[in-house]
């Protein structure tokens, strides 16, 4: 039995207007965004930079809904803290950038945020198995880190599939939900064949805020996975 969670749509804003991030974020909130997906970039575990704590907290007061960060950094342990003060829900990192992958999820559990792993395309989903009581999330990486606007890799969704049936599996056994995330490339016409592979969280970028209207756009999203659920 799939333990497939209710949708959520967790828009990046890694290509929202930065001169104009608070109102961005508001908007998109308003235009019916679940969670927000803050993009932490070091130009050292991937070849780009964006924001850090400072402006978690500059945006924590301009919404209430959670904001979901993922961290791209490399080490990763000393920014759980200020993340956590910063106001973050959610803090997921990629298990090859932490020395002690245990030790790291306890450390964002700690500091009151939900836990996370990061699969990027090539990294393999065995990490998990050792860890599973301390994960809130999985965010499968349905391109390579770095950069929005990329196109989604189709094996992305084989990979959503182990995922689900790994976290069904755990479920079943009696462990506590894990929310499955995806994130790279989706748009309206992929998040239905995404939503049947198993996920559960779906971030988007580009497809969001490359147009002008979210709204329409979160709308037709929910729609796509409204109709691969009423055939379950
Ligand atoms: C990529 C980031 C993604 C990215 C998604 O490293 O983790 O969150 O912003 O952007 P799109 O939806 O444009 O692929
Ligand atoms: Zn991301």
């Amino acid at each position: 039995m799939s333990h497939k969670q209710a949708a959520r749509i967790a828009p990046s804003i890694l290509s929202a207007d930065f001169a104009r991030l608070g109102e961005e974020v508001k908007n998109v909130v308003l235009a019916g965004a679940d969670w927000v997906h803050f993009d932490v970039m070091d130009n050292h575990y991937v070849p780009n930079l964006t924001f850090g704590p400072m402006i978690c907290s500059a945006l924590r007061p301009h919404t209430e809904a959670p904001i979901d960060v993922h961290l791209m950094v490399e080490p990763v342990d000393s920014l759980v803290e200020p993340f956590a003060k910063a106001g973050a829900n959610l803090i997921s990192f990629h298990p090859e950038a932490s020395r002690h992958i245990d030790r790291t999820l306890s450390l964002i559990r700690d500091q009151g945020c939900k836990a996370g792993l990061v699969f990027n395309p090539a990294v393999g989903l065995e990490w998990m198995d050792h860890v599973m009581d301390k994960l809130d999330l999985v965010l499968i990486m349905s391109v390579n880190p770095g950069f929005g606007g990329q196109k989604f890799i189709p094996h992305a969704l084989e990979k959503l599939r182990q995922a689900r049936q790994k976290i069904d599996r755990w479920v079943e056994e009696g462990g506590q939900p894990i929310s499955l995330e995806v994130d790279g490339g989706v748009n309206v016409q992929n998040i239905g064949a995404i939503r049947a592979a198993g996920a559960d969280a779906f971030v988007a970028g580009s497809a969001i805020f490359n147009q002008p209207d979210y709204k329409a756009v979160i709308d037709a999203m929910r729609q796509e996975i409204a109709k691969v659920d009423s055939q379950a």
